[in-house]
C-alpha cells in the first residue's frame, strides 16, 4: 500500500515514515521543508535500510498534490503539515488558518477526486481545553485560548461533516498529547528553531549548557506538586499509534485520543529526566504561562479497544532518548 505522508519529514512525521516502511508500506512524503531538514530522508533510510520518495510541495496548492496523485496509486493519507507553535499562531492568525485549514481541505478534495478512502489527521488534546481530566472523546469541545487550536478543532469538524455523506469514507482523529523523545538512533527527533517553547526541548538544551535554566513556569497550580500536569508519549509510541489507526479504519469519522493515560508534572520530568540521563537540571519557578491549564491527560481506552494500541514507553526511555538525540544532533550540527 502507498501511503502519503504530509509533513513526513518533521517530527512526528519522520518517525511515522519509519513505523510504516517497518510495518510494510510504501511511503511518499511530501512535505514544503518549512520546519524541517531534508537530511532526514537520509535519515530515515539509516534507520530502516528503506527509501521513501519526496516530494518538496507546499499541500495548499492543489496542482502540486495533485501531481502526487496522478504519479501514484495513493491508498492512504497521514496529514501531518501544518504550523504549530501555539503563542505564533496568536501573532500571525491568518497564516495558521490558511495553513492548517487548506491543506486539511485540498487533501480531501483529492480523496475525493482519486477515490481514496483512508484518511489520518493530526489533531491535538489542546481541543479539550480546560475541561475535566482526563480527557475523554465524546466530551463535548471547549474553546481554546489560541489560533492554533481553532484551526485543529475547524479541520476536525470539517472532516467530520464531509464523513457524515455517504460514501465509504475512512477517517481517523487523533488528538496527541505531548509527543517526546526520539529514535532510539538518536538520528532523528524534534529540533525546534530557536529557544523552544516546549518543556522536553528545553530541557535537553539546558542539559546541553546552551539554555542557562529552566523556568518553570507556576507551582501554584492545584496538581501534585503545584507544577503543570501533561500525558507525555514517547514519539515512537505515537507513530505506532499511526499505523495501527491506518490499520483500524472503519467508515466514518471516529476520534481516538493518543497518549499514555498517565499525567506527570514538570518536577517530575526535571527529576525523570535528572535520573535517566544522570545530569542535573538546574531550574527556577517563574510566573505562570499565558493560556497554560492545569492538567491535561488522556482517556485512553478508546485506542486501546477500538485500534489494539497502548503506548508501551515509559518516562525514562522518553528523557533516555531525547537526550541522546540532542547530543547527536550537537554533533552532526558542529561536525
Ligand atoms: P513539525 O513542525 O516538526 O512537522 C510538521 C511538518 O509539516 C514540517 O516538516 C513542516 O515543514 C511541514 N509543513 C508545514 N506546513 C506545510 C505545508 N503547507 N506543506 C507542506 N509541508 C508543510 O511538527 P510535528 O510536531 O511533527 O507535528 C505534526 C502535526 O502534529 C502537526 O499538524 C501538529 O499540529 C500536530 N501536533 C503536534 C503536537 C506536538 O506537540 N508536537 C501535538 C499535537 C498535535
Ligand atoms: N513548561 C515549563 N517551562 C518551559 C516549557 C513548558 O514549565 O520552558 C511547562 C508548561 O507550563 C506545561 C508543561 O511544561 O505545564 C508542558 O508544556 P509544553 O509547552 O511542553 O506543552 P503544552 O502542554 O503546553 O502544549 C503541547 C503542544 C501543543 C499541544 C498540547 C497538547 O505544544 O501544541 O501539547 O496537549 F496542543
Amino acid at each position: 500500500m502507498n501511503i502519503l505522508v504530509t509533513g513526513g519529514l518533521g517530527y512526528i512525521g519522520s518517525h511515522t515514515c519509519v513505523a510504516l516502511l517497518e510495518a510494510g508500506y510504501n511511503v511518499i512524503a511530501a512535505d514544503n521543508l518549512s520546519n524541517s531538514k531534508v537530511e532526514n530522508i537520509n535519515k530515515i533510510k539509516q534507520i530502516t535500510g528503506q527509501e521513501i520518495l519526496f516530494y518538496q510541495i507546499d499541500v495548499v496548492n492543489e496542482d502540486s498534490v495533485n501531481r502526487i496523485f496522478n504519479n501514484h496509486k495513493i491508498d492512504g493519507i497521514i496529514h501531518f503539515a501544518g504550523l504549530k507553535a501555539v503563542g505564533e499562531s496568536v501573532d500571525i492568525p491568518l497564516d495558521y488558518y490558511y495553513n492548517n485549514i487548506v491543506s486539511t481541505m485540498v487533501l480531501a478534495r483529492a480523496c475525493k477526486r482519486y477515490g481514496v478512502k483512508r484518511f489520518v489527521f493530526s489533531s491535538s488534546a489542546t481541543v479539550y481545553g480546560d475541561n475535566r481530566v482526563p480527557f475523554i472523546e465524546n466530551m463535548e469541545l471547549l474553546p481554546t485560548t489560541n489560533p492554533y487550536g481553532e484551526t485543529k478543532a475547524m479541520c476536525e469538524r470539517i472532516l467530520s461533516d464531509i464523513a457524515k455523506v455517504p460514501s465509504d469514507f475512512s477517517i481517523a482523529l487523533l488528538r496527541y498529547f505531548n509527543p517526546v523523545g526520539a529514535h532510539e538512533s538518536g538520528l532523528i527527533g524534534e529540533a525546534p528553531k530557536g529557544i523552544p517553547n516546549n518543556l522536553m526541548p528545553y530541557v535537553t538544551q539546558v542539559a546541553k549548557g546552551k539554555l542557562e535554566k529552566l523556568r518553570i513556569f507556576g507551582n501554584d497550580y492545584p496538581t501534585i506538586d503545584g507544577t503543570g500536569v501533561r500525558d507525555y508519549i514517547h514519539v515512537l509510541d505515537l507513530a505506532e499509534g499511526h499505523v495501527a489507526a491506518l490499520e483500524n479504519l472503519k467508515e466514518g469519522a471516529h476520534v481516538y485520543n493518543l497518549g499514555t493515560g498517565q499525567g506527570t508534572s514538570v518536577l517530575e520530568i526535571v527529576k525523570a529526566f535528572e535520573e535517566a540521563n544522570s545530569i542535573k537540571i538546574p531550574y527556577q519557578i517563574v510566573e505562570r504561562r499565558h493560556g497554560d491549564i492545569a492538567e491535561c491527560y488522556a482517556d485512553v481506552s478508546k485506542a486501546e479497544r477500538e485500534l489494539g494500541w497502548k503506548a508501551k514507553r515509559d518516562l525514562v526511555e522518553m528523557c533516555r532518548d531525547a537526550w541522546k538525540f540532542e547530543k547527536n544532533y550537537k554533533e552532526l550540527v558542529e561536525s
